[in-house]
């Protein structure tokens, strides 16, 4: 079976989870979107409020943020996957419960055990301390790490959050300097499958142009 239904199949798992209050008040379910053989998946913390409209992962104001910190180092949303740790709204944004993370992580191991990817870039603390548990992110943001989990060699890149890039101008430029990094990574990386991490793309040196100005 194909990575691609595999993930479809947790998708729709995850359309009728009642394994948690979270669904109660949630629009849609957001399981997750992006390239099913992705060498680098960005895990962040819950659905917002565009998200539970739209059932997309990060397609609000954080997600432009993303999307605009991705393209400086050539990668496209496609050629990525982009998930989080709980599938459904919190309500009002407020953190996700532990509780509530045990019960909804099993999705995210299912997913990444399919997508089997080299990469994981967490945003924020909630996907940080899935894998690694009481790291801060404020002293391990940027730092790359080797870990095994769950039998997959993964290179780990925590960052904060954009949400927290949008609220203050310094965690900003942390997390622009964290995906160049991020960027000459993956530009050292092996590449098996020039389809899903395009080659060309990856060659190019991260652009150092200011992200954030208005063109
Ligand atoms: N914040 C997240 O953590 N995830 C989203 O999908 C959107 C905003």
């Amino acid at each position: 079976m194909s990575q691609k239904t595999d993930l479809e199949k947790i998708a729709s798992k995850v359309a009728s989870c009642k394994d948690c209050p979270l669904y109660k008040e949630a629009q849609n379910p957001v399981a997750g979107q992006g390239d099913p053989e992705a060498k680098v998946v960005f895990i962040g913390e819950g659905p917002g409020a565009n998200e539970d409209k739209l059932g997309i992962p990060f397609c609000g104001r954080s997600g432009n943020l993303l999307d605009k910190l991705l393209a400086q180092i050539y990668l496209k949303r496609e050629t990525v996957f982009i998930t989080n740790i709980v599938k459904h709204r919190p309500p009002k944004n407020r953190d996700p419960t532990p509780q509530e993370i045990v019960t909804c992580t099993p999705y995210l191991r299912q997913q990444l055990l399919t997508i089997k990817p080299k990469v994981i870039v967490t945003l924020g603390r909630f996907a940080l301390n899935y894998f690694i548990p009481d790291v801060f992110i404020s002293k391990s943001h940027g730092q790359l790490v080797e870990i095994k989990w769950e039998g997959l060699d993964l290179n780990l890149m925590p960052l904060y959050h954009p949400a927290a890039g949008l609220r203050n101008g310094n965690v900003l430029k942390d997390i622009q300097a964290d995906f160049i990094k991020l960027g000459f990574f993956l530009g050292t990386i092996k590449k098996k499958k020039p389809s899903t991490l395009e080659n060309k793309e990856l060659e190019k040196e991260p652009a150092q142009t200011d992200l954030f100005s208005k063109n």
